[in-house]
């Protein structure tokens, strides 16, 4: 059966819109109702040996294993090693045999993650893949199989994917730490809550579309675009960056917030918009003192934080995002909205191919 646009301009925008139903699908397969209580089931696979894991994917995909390794040495304080396929192939990796290789993809098929994967294996490592296409190659691989179930994703720059890959990871490090003995019952029924309000949060996000297209004249004629975040907003910024390059060409860097006074700092004038997610939330304070740096230095930004957010440093900035008010385990899931939207509205005004950008493809199956 083709797959339809709907009533949607392109299959991008209507794979953000789906996010709400997909994350709900695909939490639906981790977090089941036992006895009475929400909770995520365990594996049919034993996690409690694991004492490291390392996490390999390419892209978007990458971005999304980065929020997977704070979720997971914050809960479950199993140490992450983090890498591009490209790279892990080649440097040797330390690899004690018996570890957790855990590789994310939305194809199954990208020829670096499935050669990383297979070194992985000779390694003698177990293999976790986070996967959205049950019959790819990864998903036969595997040793421990976790599906997203975001549908056929036909956008090249990957939306919907991406925040089911989150809550597939959120799922997988409150199963670790439960197998570490390093949940308590109310801890998790906690963080099983939290994932549950993901899919209405995103809802309430995707309300901001009409306000975010009302904001892409602003960044559409820029030349550079700057985006910050900290904790695990970092890899959001990281993601808000490549979206933005992927489908409206602009030159975009994503950076910790923090980390920018070495280096990014340098750019900034009225000409380099700064996008800066900022949830409340422990980190918040910090990520103002650096929009305060941004500001000295006549950087227009645009903020995406919530209500108590805008309120407390929306003040002289160039326009604000208002997201719904969310734990901040969430927040990466809530803020792929505004961020994905943004590039899109972008990409229109900027007139180019959406759906299919210049020089990409959707699955790279060559080295
Ligand atoms: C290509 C796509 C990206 C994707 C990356 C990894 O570059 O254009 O959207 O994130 O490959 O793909 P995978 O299927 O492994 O997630």
């Amino acid at each position: 059966e083709a797959i339809s646009k709907g009533n949607h301009a392109h299959f991008m925008r209507k794979e953000i819109f789906e996010q709400p139903i997909v994350v709900a699908q695909t939490m639906q397969s981790y977090v089941r109702a036992f006895e009475g209580e929400v909770a995520i089931p365990s594996f049919e696979f034993d996690l409690s040996a694991v004492e490291r894991v390392t996490v390999v994917a390419c892209g978007t995909s990458f971005y999304a294993g980065m929020v997977g390794k704070y979720w997971i040495e914050r809960f479950a304080r199993v140490p992450v090693d983090i890498d591009v396929a490209s790279e892990f192939r080649y440097r040797d990796p330390v690899l004690e045999p018996g570890g957790l290789a855990l590789f994310i993809s939305q194809s199954g098929e990208t020829a670096d993650t499935l050669a990383a994967l297979r070194h992985a294996r000779e390694k003698e490592q177990r293999i976790a893949v986070v996967v959205n296409v049950p019959t790819s190659s990864m998903a036969r691989e595997a040793d421990l199989l976790l599906p997203t179930r975001a549908g056929p994703e036909i956008g090249v720059a990957s939306t919907k994917a991406f925040t089911c890959q989150l809550a597939v990871l959120a799922a997988l490090a409150t199963n670790l730490a439960r197998a570490k003995g390093r949940l308590t019952g109310e801890e998790e029924r906690e963080i099983v809550a939290h994932l549950q309000e993901a899919p209405e949060a995103m809802s309430h996000a995707l309300n901001h579309d009409a306000d975010i297209a009302a904001i892409a004249p602003l960044i559409a004629p820029a030349r550079d675009v700057l985006y910050l975040g900290r904790g695990p907003d970092y890899p959001m910024a990281l993601e808000g960056a490549l979206k933005l390059k992927e489908i409206s060409y602009i030159h975009a860097e994503g950076y910790a917030a923090g980390e920018m006074k070495h280096g990014p700092i340098a750019l900034i004038d009225d000409q380099v918009p700064v996008i800066v997610l900022a949830p409340s939330g422990p980190l918040f304070e910090k990520t103002v003192s650096n929009m305060a740096e941004v500001r000295a230095r006549g950087g227009r930004i645009v903020l995406i934080s919530d209500a108590a957010g805008i309120a407390a440093a929306g003040e002289g900035c160039m326009a604000t995002i208002e997201m719904p008010e969310v734990h901040p385990l969430i927040a990466p899931l809530v803020y792929a909205v505004p961020v994905q939207l943004l590039a899109y509205h972008v990409a229109v005004l900027k007139g180019t191919d959406v759906d299919q950008p210049r020089n990409l493809a959707k699955s790279v199956t060559v080295e």
